[in-house]
């Protein structure tokens, strides 16, 4: 007799995250990766000193934990309660962050910012979604405030291959947990054309860093 091993896949970006939670900031070891890590801590850390920011989808805290170097403030915020209880252990020298749990598409009380950062959440945002994205997360900023995304390029045989494309573009990636547990995860790569288009009407001082692995984008709104 033959056994079936059926293996559930899960869709649900929110829940991947919570499940990954413990072993995400390994994804930060690659070695391959730390000049550019290195490189982009400092360029954050410049381009947010003395300012008071909105951390969007912080996840655990890597890039909160640099920018609050040199930041007056940082309110870091994520849907995953499991993603913050690792990014609150660590250490702020400063005292200048506090942490919300919070969904971008339904930020409640809306404050504005200096400015706002997103690490590695717009490739998680379909092509289709991405304007309205933009314009959310525009919302949550000062006029003549900045907002920085970061994200990734992808770089065969160190990124992740794709393993689907949909009508509209969208790639997908099949990832598995240390757990076992297989997730089909959205994860665009947008490039500089599509970002520039995107933020035509809504952005000025677009300024795109293409490093190898990541791109760093950076603009103001009026
Ligand atoms: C790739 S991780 C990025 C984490 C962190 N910014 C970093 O760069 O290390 C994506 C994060 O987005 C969060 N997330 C997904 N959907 C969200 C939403 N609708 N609102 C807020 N956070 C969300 C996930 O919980 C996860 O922590």
């Amino acid at each position: 007799m033959y056994g079936t091993n059926l293996v559930i896949m899960n869709t649900d970006l929110v829940e991947y995250y919570k499940a990954r939670a413990a072993e995400y900031e390994k994804i930060y070891q690659k070695p391959e990766r730390q000049v550019e890590l290195a490189m982009a801590s400092k360029l954050l850390a410049e381009l947010f000193a003395g300012q008071d920011i909105l951390e969007i989808a912080c996840g655990t805290g890597y890039w909160t934990e640099r920018i609050a170097q040199t930041a007056r403030s940082i309110m870091a915020t994520d849907i995953n309660e499991a993603v913050l209880a690792i990014a609150m252990q660590k250490e702020f020298p400063k005292d200048n962050v506090q942490f919300a749990v919070a969904d971008i598409y339904s930020f409640k009380g809306i404050e504005q910012y200096q400015g706002v950062f997103g690490g590695f959440i717009l490739s998680h945002i379909e092509y289709q979604q991405t304007l309205n994205f933009i314009n959310n997360v525009n919302r949550f900023v000062k006029p003549g405030g900045t907002v920085v995304l970061m994200d990734n390029i992808y770089v065969g045989g160190s990124s992740l291959p794709i393993a689907e494309t949909d009508e509209e573009g969208n790639t997908y990636q099949l990832r598995t947990l240390e757990n076992g547990t297989l997730h089909r995860v959205l994860k665009n790569f947008q490039d500089e054309g599509f970002l520039r288009d995107m933020l035509t009407d809504s952005a000025g001082n677009v300024e795109y860093f293409d490093l190898k692995y990541y791109w760093v984008l950076k603009y103001t709104v009026a």
